[in-house]
Parts: C-alpha cells; sequence; structure tokens
C-alpha cells in the first residue's frame, strides 16, 4: 500500500478540505518560501508538476510558465481544473505514476514533486525521477519536496510524520538513494520551520 485514504485521512481526499487543512499549518507560506528559495521557475518555463493535487502550486508560479500537472485523484484534478483552465497555458491530467511513460511526460525546464515520493514506493519514484530526467533540458532541474526522518527532529514531527497518508516518508540518505545516474548536482536541505507546526521537510535540487 502506498497511501492511506481510509479513517480519518479520508476527509483530506476532498480537494476543499485537503487545502484548508494546508492553509491552516501554514502551507501557503511554506510554499511561497520554498517557491523563492529551491523551485526558482522562470517566465516562460515549461514545468511539469508529478502529483500537482489542487495545483495549488500555480499561484506561487509566474502567470507565464508551461504548466502540465499530473495527478491520480480524478476530484484533485477537477478542483485543478475548475480553479485554473483559461487563465494561462495549463494542461491537468489524471494519471498513476506507477505506469505514466516517459512519452507521456513533455520536455521540461523544471520538473516537480511536491509532498509525493513519501506516496510511491522506491522502484516507482526512481522510474519517475529517470523519466523526468530523460525529458528536462540540459540544465533543467528536478525539485522535490517531502516530510522527511531526521535526526534530533522535535518529537511532535516525527509523531505528525508517522501519521502522513504517505507510506514511503525516507530518511534524508534514502531519499538520495531514488536519484539515478545522469544527474550532474544534487543537493539536499532540511527545514524544521516551513510550517505553524514543528515538522521536518526535506528539499532535493537535482540538476540535469
Ligand atoms: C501530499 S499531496 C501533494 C499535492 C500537491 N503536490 C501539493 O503540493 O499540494 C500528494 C499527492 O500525490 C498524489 N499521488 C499519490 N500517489 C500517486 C500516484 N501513484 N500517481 C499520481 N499521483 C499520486 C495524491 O493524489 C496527492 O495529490
Amino acid at each position: 500500500m502506498d497511501q492511506v485514504t481510509t479513517g480519518i485521512r479520508r476527509v483530506l481526499s476532498a480537494p476543499i478540505v485537503y487545502d484548508t487543512f494546508q492553509s491552516i499549518l501554514g502551507g501557503s507560506s511554506a510554499r511561497r518560501r520554498i517557491c523563492q528559495e529551491h523551485i526558482r521557475a522562470r517566465d516562460g518555463d515549461t514545468i511539469v508538476d508529478v502529483g500537482c493535487g489542487t495545483a495549488e502550486l500555480l499561484n506561487f508560479l509566474p502567470k507565464s510558465v508551461h504548466y502540465y500537472g499530473f495527478d491520480l485523484s480524478p476530484d484533485y484534478i477537477e478542483a485543478a481544473k475548475s480553479r485554473f483552465d483559461g487563465r494561462g497555458d495549463y494542461h491537468f491530467r489524471c494519471a498513476d505514476l506507477n505506469t505514466l511513460g516517459p512519452d507521456e511526460i513533455p520536455p521540461c525546464d523544471l520538473a516537480i514533486a511536491f509532498g509525493v515520493l513519501h506516496h510511491i514506493g522506491d522502484d516507482t519514484a526512481r522510474t519517475l525521477i529517470g523519466s523526468l530526467r530523460d525529458r528536462l533540458t540540459p540544465g533543467g532541474r528536478l525539485v522535490t519536496i517531502d516530510n522527511a526522518f531526521v535526526e534530533g527532529q522535535s518529537f511532535i514531527a516525527r509523531e505528525l510524520i508517522r501519521r502522513d497518508r504517505g507510506q514511503h516518508v525516507r530518511r534524508a540518505e534514502e531519499y538520495l538513494e531514488l536519484v539515478p545516474d545522469g544527474y550532474r548536482e544534487k543537493k539536499i536541505t532540511i527545514h524544521h520551520d516551513l510550517l505553524r507546526v514543528p515538522y521536518t521537510h526535506l528539499i532535493m535540487e537535482c540538476v540535469k
């Protein structure tokens, strides 16, 4: 099982509940900071966002980007379409990353997996990161954002992360091991202060 969507976690499957929950926790300011410090999208970039959810990220990207969002949830994709269709060169598709082929991913300057790797197993993650590498332009970047288990993190952060819907939360070195050859740089940054509650985010930036 890759993600738990039963019990209390089931309510997060509703797009409005997910977005509201994120907002209460301080998700908007976290996204703004991640976009400024790590994603660094430029005008006119072609961006692939795998596991895009409701495409909330679009609110923090330049309006001129060409955006392709993929997600497993038909409800999230419908919510993304109703929010953003007609507001730019934006495309949304319901797709399972376990079966998404490289030919289905457009060539891109920036690939983003925001809160996604901890929802998919090692084999799928490695294949996906390899497919994204093949579709990135030379010098293009992959940026991933996930929760993580790290030495010295607060007890509250660890307990919250243990209850995540994603069943593949990893340690820093385990995230790095998912990156196949062919990226000339890979860097990890860990933040403990992005949300209003104690939480640990791990950001990987990989340059082709
Ligand atoms: C924590 S949410 C993050 C959503 C969005 N990236 C954001 O930042 O708000 C994880 C997302 O990954 C999607 N997801 C999980 N497993 C997937 C899979 N196998 N294929 C495609 N999407 C998947 C979920 O539907 C969900 O939208």
